[in-house]
């Protein structure tokens, strides 16, 4: 019997792409790992049922359109913004992602732009591979104290959380925001934005991406925030009006900013990389080996489970 044709879009775990290749007739190219055009994909997916697709790739209305005989989609991400999830749930269309298997290596990602934003890390390894140099001083590359300040956390979801599970260790007094309050184990305390911009000096984004999350950091937010503050973002490009904060450090309204994510990335705003106060970092707040391993092998328990006729492990609502 014929087996279901899967599209992979990019390339994947050789163990996790042997175990599709036991199930699906796969269209994959584990040779290049170059993003898809929008009408590559458009005629790839065509006489595809499955699609594993990634956070690269836009699986916008054309391509749905493209897919007539589509009956899942898993993508190998938390973050589901690149799907019209509205025209997948009109046509009946599943998806599934990968949550929680990269929550606390994804927490870990922010800390290290918490510390590399406070202590200047990026700066001075410039400093040092530019030999520049040329003995200890007092006042060389001095940062900011981590240790005992104000962390205020946008998103209180399970990354928000383990998060602020990490701030204890750090003595710091945690402020969140969320669109609901959460319940919390750990000692955070609920605020509304404006009060958790003003107060915060640091201020992490774990947000997913939406239209009611589009710009939720622009000119008017930045200016609330403190001279001395820091701003991490890890959650999407378009949650931060990328010409606003580039202007806002600068002008060092704020002191610094570590960015994971871009508004049109892979491509930046040409001004983020003459700056000294921004770490920046190609989307990469998952990447151990072993969490995208592990996500790669969600998205492939989800394609067998649809596969064999049992409910999605990790559906999107
Ligand atoms: C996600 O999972 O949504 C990340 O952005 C990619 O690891």
């Amino acid at each position: 019997m014929a087996r279901p044709r899967l599209l992979v879009t990019r390339r994947i775990y050789p163990d996790v792409l042997e175990r599709l290749i036991a199930h699906f007739e796969v269209s994959h190219n584990q040779e290049s790992d170059t993003p898809r055009s929008k009408q590559e994909l458009i005629d790839l997916i065509a006489p595809s049922e499955y699609l594993f697709c990634t956070v690269a790739d836009r699986i916008d209305a054309d391509i749905l359109a493209a897919a007539q005989g589509l009956k899942m989609i898993a993508t190998g991400a938390v973050g589901t913004n690149n799907i019209d999830l509205a025209a997948c749930r009109a046509r009946g269309i599943p998806v599934s992602n990968t949550p929680d298997v990269l929550t606390e290596t994804t927490a870990d990602f922010g800390w290290a732009l918490i510390m590399a934003t406070a202590r200047r890390i990026g700066e001075a390894e410039r400093y040092v591979r530019g030999g520049h140099w040329k003995g200890w001083s007092f006042d060389q590359i001095t940062g900011v104290d981590v240790y005992g300040s104000t962390l205020g956390i946008i998103g209180m979801g399970r990354i928000g959380a383990a998060i602020a599970r990490r701030a204890q260790g750090f003595g710091m007094q945690v402020l969140y925001h969320n669109r609901s309050r959460a319940q919390q184990e750990q000692a955070a305390r609920y605020v509304d934005k404006e009060t958790l911009l003003r107060s915060a000096d640091f201020v992490i984004l774990v947000v997913p991406y939406s239209q009611e999350t589009h710009h939720l950091i622009a000119k008017a937010e930045l200016a609330l925030m403190k001279p001395t503050a820091c701003l991490i973002n890890i959650a999407r490009g378009g949650v931060v009006n990328d010409a606003d904060l580039l202007a806002a450090l600068q002008a060092r309204q704020i002191r610094a900013a570590g960015l994971d994510v871009f508004e049109n990335e892979p491509a930046l705003l040409p001004g983020f990389c003459q700056l000294d106060n921004a770490v920046l970092t190609p989307h990469i707040a998952s990447a151990t080996r072993a969490t995208r391993g592990a996500m790669n092998h969600l998205a492939a328990d989800n394609l067998l489970a649809h596969l064999a006729g049992r409910p999605l492990k990790t559906p999107v609502a």
